[in-house]
């Protein structure tokens, strides 16, 4: 059997696959997409403007070997895989515990599509649903009619940001780099897209957006810019960043990264989103069960850090100094006080997993 090392490497080629991150969107990512070389159909091939967009794959992603290890404690039940992509975790998962199953969720077709081929030697050890963060709750019922399974939840993972055929499907409006519709959507058949969201944001909003996601200093006349233009391009949308942000004052990456990242969040209600996993999480995990949360961008980590360490005091109030009096329960524990990173070997395979930061959570026996 390939170890994970082994396995992530099996293939030849190989293509970005970008997360979340605020400077990283188009130069990190969370995973290497291997492309087969003899890649038939497949459901994620597309072909755009006489262009072959995407093809049959299977992926590298990021802190695979540390997502598996941390599932290691737990006994035999489902894992509920909330952002199964290409299914590059969920398939280590079920090659690592064979009496582990799997539920996977997407909320992208094309994604969902790519982990049925991925996963396909795992036959009846797993579910694809169509559902969001906050439709978890649900989405574990059909998945658990699907595999007739009662078994409880004993992990959930959740690999936030966008996926490289996400980015890399340049119609699909993620990309700086190539000119296409300002859509930005994850699930094209929901929510709005980015040129919908500049046509209806109020100018306070935006520019709170653009702060949010470190653009503090020109939000304003970021904002100001972005409202008149009304772009309907990621073209036009670069070019107003372009005239909006003075050459001088630039830093490392694409001017109008940061913005892209604000606009991509937000048509995609992304905090929301992992608000609601958060919240949905605890209730579906069995005694013993671990939380799992890889995240690429400081908003988000803070979300995920802040939350586990709440659950940790359970809800305690009392000072930090003094012993608890206020009769507060644990929820759990941290299995690790710092997030755990890419290592060197990892970074220089991939240097955009520099910015994944992965954080557990037990829930009390
Ligand atoms: C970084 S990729 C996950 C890659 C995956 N771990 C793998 O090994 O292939 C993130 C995926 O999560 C999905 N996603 C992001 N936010 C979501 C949400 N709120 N609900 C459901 N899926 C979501 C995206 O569509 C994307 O396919």
């Amino acid at each position: 059997m390939l170890t994970l090392k082994e396995e992530d490497h099996r293939t030849s080629q190989t293509r970005t696959m970008r997360s979340l991150s605020i400077d990283r969107e188009e130069r990190n990512s969370s995973a290497l997409f291997l492309v087969s070389p003899g890649s038939l159909h497949s459901p994620m091939s597309s072909s755009v403007g006489g262009l072959r967009m995407a093809q049959d794959f299977t992926h590298h992603p990021v802190l695979l070997t540390e997502v598996v290890a941390a599932f290691e404690p737990v006994s035999a039940g489902l894992i509920i895989d909330a952002t199964v992509g290409g299914g590059g975790h969920a398939s280590a998962i079920l090659s690592s515990r064979p009496d582990l199953m799997i539920i996977g969720l997407d909320r992208d077709a094309q994604a969902r599509a790519a982990a049925a081929e991925r996963l396909a030697p795992f036959l009846g050890r797993f579910a694809l649903i169509a559902a969001r963060f906050s439709d978890i709750v649900v989405a574990v019922e059909q998945g658990r009619r699907q595999l007739s399974s009662s078994a409880p939840v004993v992990g959930i993972l959740a690999d936030l940001g966008v996926s490289s055929p996400q980015l890399d499907q340049g119609h699909r409006g993620f990309s700086f780099n190539v000119d296409a519709p300002l859509d930005m959507r994850m699930d094209p058949e929901h929510d709005a897209t980015a040129a919908a969201l500049l046509e209806s944001i109020s100018m306070e909003d935006l520019i709170q957006l653009l702060r949010d996601n470190g653009e503090a200093k020109y939000a304003r006349r970021l904002a100001t810019t972005l409202l008149e233009g009304q772009p309907k391009t990621t073209a036009s949308l670069v070019a107003l960043v372009d005239g909006a942000i003075p050459k001088s004052d630039r830093r490392r990456g694409h001017v109008a990264s940061r913005v892209f990242q604000a606009l991509r969040i937000a048509v995609n209600q992304e905090l929301e989103e992992l608000s609601a996993l958060l919240e949905a999480s605890l209730p579906l995990l069995s005694p013993g069960g671990r939380l799992e949360i890889i995240s690429y961008h400081s908003g988000e980590d803070a979300m995920v850090k802040h939350t586990m360490r709440d659950w940790e005091l359970g809800g305690c109030t009392c000072p930090a100094t003094l012993p608890c009096v206020c009769g507060a329960t644990a929820k759990g524990h941290c299995v690790q006080r710092r997030a755990i990173v890419a290592d060197e070997e990892e970074i220089s395979r991939n240097p955009r997993s520099r910015s994944a930061r992965l954080r557990s959570f037990e829930v009390a026996s």
